[in-house]
């Protein structure tokens, strides 16, 4: 996600002391990590728009226009189906906007929202593939439960998943 919004424009927000003085050097150097919530850290939650797959409205170019400073994405991967953990900042109040109406990892939320928000494209100019198989090897593949961007005839996966997959499966056969 630092990769995709560039270094310093990734908030992680809502850590615990302890997660930010453990934290990897790369999100030390690239991502900025703050114990405050994301409407403190905003200075408001009239500036924050948050991607909810259950929001009524969906991430338009014209959103670019609406006075939103931040774009806050929620809960974390790993379920599947999703346990709508977005609630817990729904509740809070936030201004909404979905993707579709498919879980996508939470980086693709990031890459698409880059384009519609910075590129003006509209969903439907995007293309996107649904639960791909992964090949992680000549005879074995592993199916993705999620929805991801497909650029130049592929889905976009972030640098080095591909690889940690393959290395995962390789260990877990040990
Ligand atoms: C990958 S989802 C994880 C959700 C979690 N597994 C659950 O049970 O709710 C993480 C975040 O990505 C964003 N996201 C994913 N798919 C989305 C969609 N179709 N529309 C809007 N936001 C989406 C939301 O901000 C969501 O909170």
């Amino acid at each position: 996600m630092i990769k995709q919004v560039g270094k310093g424009n990734l908030i992680l927000a809502n850590m615990t002391k302890e997660t930010i003085a453990n934290a990897p050097q790369n999100i030390k150097e690239g991502a900025i990590c703050t114990e405050e919530s994301a409407q403190k850290y905003a200075g408001g939650i009239e500036k924050v728009l948050l991607l909810d797959p259950s929001a009524k409205q969906e991430l338009s170019p014209e959103d670019s226009a609406a006075g939103f400073e931040y774009l806050l994405f929620g809960g974390i991967l790993g379920d599947d189906p999703p346990r709508d953990r977005t609630k817990e900042l729904r509740v809070q109040g936030f201004s909404g906007r979905h993707l579709g109406n498919y879980q996508m990892t939470t980086d693709t939320a990031v890459l698409v929202s880059k384009r519609v928000i910075e590129g003006g494209k509209k969903l439907s100019e995007l293309e996107f593939v649904d639960k791909p198989d992964i090949n992680l090897s000549s005879h074995e593949s592993v199916e993705m439960p999620f929805r991801y961007l497909v650029e130049n005839g592929a889905p976009l996966l972030p640098a080095g998943f591909l690889e940690l997959l393959r290395k995962t499966n390789n260990d877990s056969l040990f």
